[in-house]
């Protein structure tokens, strides 16, 4: 099949691309390489892409909507997967603009070219930050989400309303998927995982927000990646409506929301207890309070996706702490 990911030099793009290649896809990656973080980590993971004969590549902004639409015109792809985005959290209060223009203008021209060439499936990362301040937990596709408590979740919470509109005026086959704080090699540098473990190994302190009450529905790369694969052929339809209990399917329109998580909690001081006994050493700790735009907790409900796709999370954390700590190590050497 031939199929566009975008975002493909970053963490999840990268491992998504990898697996679609394995599997004898045609695969064309789009990707800015911006330099929010170590760009020599995006490199890498496209010059891995690149050893693929069946991958072909385009570095550019997804707001830059000639180069989008040419890229996507020459690769006619069948299924999008998009998940090129500005990430983060606490950079989204530094610089909300770039979120408005590669998160909401790109993904408008995401959107727009997939209608015009008929995509078959467009599949779309969102992300847990939308559940926002939501009290009740788990977190269900069907909950309420009205409280985003940081512009890089206004976003998303965006991406899933334009797409729906898209979705109904245009009958676009789309399925956004939220994931739930995802972890694992070749991981982001500017996640949890990654910075204690620099800082322990480093001896400089670590910062662990709201003095570590909290936690999160960790969730390792392969479960993400798998959950993704699972759900290229399982197309939106209305006509599925009333086949699932609980389905966020539109009633309208070709168009559900999909939570990717592992389901369990892990407690941020147990993470950090597991990283440092897989490192033989302690961290040094500063406790800080919880950050402007942060949530005190995720945790997903993947029933509906596991009725559809039989979808089935493998890795715990302390396996998924382990392969990343494997990883890192040999990388930076
Ligand atoms: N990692 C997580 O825990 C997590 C959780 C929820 C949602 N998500 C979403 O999953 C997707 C992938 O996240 P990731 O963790 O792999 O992040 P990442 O930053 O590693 O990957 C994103 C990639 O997109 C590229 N990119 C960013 N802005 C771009 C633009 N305007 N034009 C073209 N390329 C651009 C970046 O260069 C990067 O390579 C994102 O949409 C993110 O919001 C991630």
């Amino acid at each position: 099949m031939k199929i566009i990911v975008t975002g493909s030099s970053g963490f999840i793009g990268f491992h998504v691309s990898k697996k679609l290649l394995e599997s004898g896809n045609k695969v064309h990656g789009v990707d800015s390489m911006n330099n929010y973080y170590d760009i020599n980590l995006k490199k890498a993971r496209l010059s891995i892409l690149n050893k693929y004969k069946n991958f072909s590549f385009s570095k550019t902004k997804i707001e830059n909507k000639k180069n989008v639409d040419k890229a996507f015109k020459k690769f006619k792809p069948v299924v999008v997967i998009h998940l090129a985005a500005q990430a983060g959290v606490r950079y989204s209060i530094e610089k909300p603009r770039v979120y408005l223009d590669s998160n909401i203008t790109g993904t408008y021209n995401i959107i727009e070219i997939s209608k015009t060439l008929d995509v078959k499936h467009l599949i779309m990362a969102s992300s847990s930050s939308v559940y926002g301040a939501n009290k009740k937990i788990p977190f269900k596709e069907i909950d309420k989400t009205e409280t985003q408590m940081s512009i890089y979740a206004a976003t998303k919470k965006s991406n899933e309303s334009m797409a729906h509109a898209y979705s109904n005026i245009w009958k676009v086959p789309i399925t956004m998927v939220r994931f739930f704080t995802v972890y694992g090699p070749w991981g982001r540098p500017d996640m949890a995982l990654f910075k204690f473990t620099k800082g322990i190994l480093n001896n400089k302190k670590i910062d662990i927000y709201n003095n570590g009450k909290m936690y999160r529905d960790f969730t390792y790369i392969d479960d993400i990646v798998s959950g993704i694969n699972l759900l290229i052929k399982k197309v939106p339809n209305t006509k599925q409506l009333g086949k699932y209990k609980d389905d966020s399917l539109s009633p309208i329109a070709p168009f559900r929301i999909l939570n990717i998580g592992n389901t369990k909690k892990v407690y941020l001081l147990d993470f950090i207890k597991e990283i440092e006994k897989v490192l033989g050493k302690k961290a040094k700790r500063n406790y800080m309070p919880l950050q402007k735009g942060d949530v005190k907790q995720t945790l997903s409900n993947t029933n509906l996706l596991k009725k559809i796709t039989r979808y089935n999370p493998k890795t715990n954390f302390k396996t998924g702490i382990r392969k990343f700590l494997d990883w890192y190590l040999e990388y930076y050497n």
